[in-house]
């Protein structure tokens, strides 16, 4: 039987390779899923997800998630929890719950804290001193204050024909307290179902909950289209239809893989997302949109990947 594993952005690539290799090995779609978004939460360099991230306009770190199950459809999250060291598990462990199963704010933290999560202050200095910066800069100039919101979104294929789907995220940069955007959202962050497949995405929230794109994917794919078909149909009619009718649509990129492992893209941005299945080894690409509504993917290069280690880790004065 088939395994596969997708994921957003290049900060997922380790925490891919480290699952495909449970997954190759009969490892659990859900675990999968756990494993690769805790790796992105726990490294202090990925500004936009867990230990690390951006704070709000008030200087604190307010964090989202999600956990679904393809089989049951059980899903669990969290917004806006605070001091918690990886949201995924907790978003996870809710999943369980037949009630209370999306928790908010103070009611999140305090059940990570009651059900023995790790307590953890999640804002490094690092974070702090951008936030400071950004701060400054907004009371020099005009400039908008949003920025950065790279979701780590993941889709997994286990060898018993199990599927799950996680996402976790910061948020938008300087956002209001308070603010949710699209990661903890059942349908517009993620969505996936293991008799069709699933579908998460990265991007501007508030734009990305207008289409319900996770959904409208993985509804795509149930009526028999590629991954890659369901995804450039289901994003550029929809970047198409937001510029039309709301006079602009703002970043967003989705991923997709169906239940044999097959995978698509679609982004309206420059996009890196990472892949693996029993066919291919994990790898990291580059997307883009394409002219007629199609998707260009090349294989990352190693100056692009050595130019984004040096922008992640450059010094902030
Ligand atoms: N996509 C993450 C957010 O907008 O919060």
């Amino acid at each position: 039987m088939s395994w596969g594993m997708i994921a957003t952005w290049r900060m997922a690539h380790d925490g891919v390779t480290q699952a495909s290799e449970a997954l190759s090995n009969n490892g659990q779609a859900g675990d999968a899923i756990e494993t690769t978004i805790r790796t992105v939460e726990d490294y202090p360099y990925y500004k936009s997800v867990g230990f690390g991230g951006l704070p709000n306009a008030e200087g604190i770190l307010e964090m989202d998630a999600a956990f679904m199950d393809g089989d049951t459809f059980k899903i669990g999250a969290v917004a806006g929890i605070t001091d918690t060291k990886n949201p995924i598990s907790v978003a996870r462990k809710l999943s369980d719950e037949k009630f209370n199963s999306f928790r908010v704010g103070d009611g999140a933290t305090k059940y990570a804290m009651l059900n023995g999560f790790e307590r953890k202050n999640m804002l490094t200095q690092r974070a702090h001193r951008i936030w400071e910066k950004r701060v400054e800069e907004i009371a020099k100039s005009n400039l908008s204050p949003y920025d950065g919101h790279d979701t780590i979104g993941a889709i997994s294929l286990d060898t018993n024909g199990s599927m799950a789907a996680g996402t976790s995220s910061s948020g938008l940069f300087m956002k209001k307290p308070g603010r949710v955007g699209d990661s903890p959202l059942s349908g517009s962050g993620f969505y996936v179902d293991s008799e069709i497949g699933g579908a998460t995405a990265t991007g501007l929230g508030e734009d990305l909950m207008k289409g319900c794109l996770a959904y409208e994917i993985v509804r795509q794919m149930g009526e028999g289209k590629t991954p890659q078909e369901a995804c450039d149909q289901a994003v550029y009619t929809f970047h198409d239809t937001l510029t039309k009718r709301y006079g602009k649509a703002g970043a967003f990129s989705l991923v997709a893989m169906n239940n044999t492992g097959q995978w698509g893209v679609a982004t309206n941005v420059e996009f890196t997302f990472s892949v693996a299945n029993d066919q291919e080894k994990p790898a990291i690409y580059l997307a883009n949109m394409g002219e007629n509504h199609q998707t260009i993917i090349e294989p990352i290069t190693q100056e692009w990947l050595d130019a984004y280690e040096k922008r992640i880790k450059a010094p902030i004065d």
